[in-house]
């Protein structure tokens, strides 16, 4: 029997919360997403991380439930994993994991079993990041603009420049973690993560980039959203498939979709077209600017992710794209796919028309569309088809995209 090297990591995963804002009738670690719950999906992410102590914090009489859940997901692992019982508040949950590590370990990470769908990349940068002296927490940049209220007026703005939202796992020197939780027990105040408990107690934290796939599944609309993000994500659509030598997972093959996209000419003021405006040239008539360059895009990448198509995403049922440009509609689907755990490598676009003359205009036009989908990329060519067809009568313009995508983290 080989002896496998102690790691001197643990993740300290909590489940033992009641779930409350879900009410889903069972306690929110056992509520399925898909056929897995959300403490499967969870653990099959710490899993997937580098070799750490896996301590799950489970609800007093789940604890049976857990264990299984452990066993499937460690494989043979199992080695690494344990149960514990939970407390009555996050933070005694957590003071339960750190009672149960082993004595290599040196750095712990606490993790809500609620952001089930926590990339493991994210694990392994928590973990890699922590010093003896310094937490470390993934965080996201706030998006929305905040506001102070006070009952029903708005009586100031926040900077949100100053701001980021903190997620899970959290890293720590387990020393001074352990320190920080006698002392946060010692004074009897609640803390509302585990960062500023550490930082209550003097130390530093720093933070790195966190993930919009760590979402914590709060509400039966945050469920929702992680079912649909299973239903389209990398691992799920490729979960079986393997290379012809049964090695390599297909999970982290490119992808590539196919979109098309026809406008007639008839619409009101310019022509817009490959994200640009084309003063005195006839404009395409649709829902938005009738750019069918972005159009077809557009269709291309979200074909490449699984993710449905424009109609579904941006068709009349969502009024706010009414009237929008390019960089709108690509900028949204560039943010679908880093949702779903994808990444743009390359777009590919042609149209058929006579007009208008693109080759001057190619290089600007190609900026832009690069520019709306993160710098990936984006080729834009132009042909007109010897007078036949509809483009030929110039009744209005057709055209075809491809693009190839990526599960993040693969490529180069
Ligand atoms: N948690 C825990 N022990 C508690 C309370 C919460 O281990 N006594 C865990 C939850 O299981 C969850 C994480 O802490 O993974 C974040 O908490 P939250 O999302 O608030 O979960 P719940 O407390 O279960 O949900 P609610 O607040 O809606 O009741
Ligand atoms: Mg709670």
């Amino acid at each position: 029997m080989t002896l496998l090297p102690v790691p001197h990591t643990a993740i300290i995963v909590v489940a033992a919360g009641s779930g409350s804002r879900l009410d889903a009738g069972a306690p929110k670690a056992f509520v399925g997403i898909d056929s897995r719950s959300i403490l499967r999906h969870a653990l099959d992410g710490v899993f997937a991380a580098s070799p750490a102590q896996v301590v799950v914090v489970a609800p007093a009489g789940y604890e049976g439930d857990a264990e299984t859940e452990l066993r499937e997901a460690a494989g043979d692992r199992a080695d690494l994993g344990r149960v514990v019982t939970g407390g009555a508040s996050r933070q005694e949950s957590v003071a339960a994991g750190l009672a149960a590590l082993w004595g290599d370990v040196r750095t712990v990470l606490v993790h809500d079993a609620a952001r089930a769908l926590t990339p493991p990349a994210t694990i392994d940068a928590v973990a890699a990041a922590v010093k003896s002296d310094l937490g470390v927490i993934p965080v996201l940049p706030v998006v929305d603009t905040l506001k102070k209220v006070d009952g029903d007026a708005v009586v100031g703005g926040v900077d949100r420049s100053e701001l980021a939202a903190a997620q899970t796992p959290q890293g720590f020197p387990r020393s001074l973690l352990t320190a920080a939780y006698a002392a946060a027990r010692e004074s009897g105040v609640e803390y509302t993560d585990d960062a500023a408990l550490f930082t209550a107690a003097g130390h530093r934290v720093r933070h790195i980039e966190g993930a919009a796939r760590s979402f914590k599944i709060t509400t039966p609309a945050d469920l929702e959203r992680a079912r649909h993000l299973l239903a389209s994500s990398p691992a799920r659509t490729t979960v079986s498939a393997t290379a012809g030598d049964g090695s390599a997972p297909r999970a982290h093959a490119p992808r590539v979709g196919i979109g098309t996209d026809v406008h007639a000419f008839g619409g009101d003021g310019d022509l817009w077209l490959a994200g640009l405006s084309w003063p005195g040239e006839p404009a395409l008539s649709g829902h938005s600017d009738g750019d069918a360059v972005a159009h077809a895009i557009v269709d291309a990448l979200l074909g490449a992710a699984g993710l449905g198509d424009i109609g579904e995403h941006f068709g009349t049922a969502h009024p706010e794209y009414a009237g929008a440009h390019a960089e709108v509609f690509l900028a949204r689907t560039r943010e679908l796919l880093a949702e779903a755990g994808f990444e743009i490598g390359n777009v590919s676009a042609q149209f058929q028309s006579n007009r208008p003359r693109f080759s001057g205009r190619r290089a600007e036009a190609e900026g832009v569309l690069s520019q709306a989908l993160g710098g990936a990329p984006v080729s834009v060519t132009a042909t007109t088809t010897d007078g036949l067809g509809f483009p030929g009568r110039a009744e209005g313009i057709a055209v075809t995209a491809i693009a190839a995508i990526f599960p993040r983290g693969v490529q180069a």
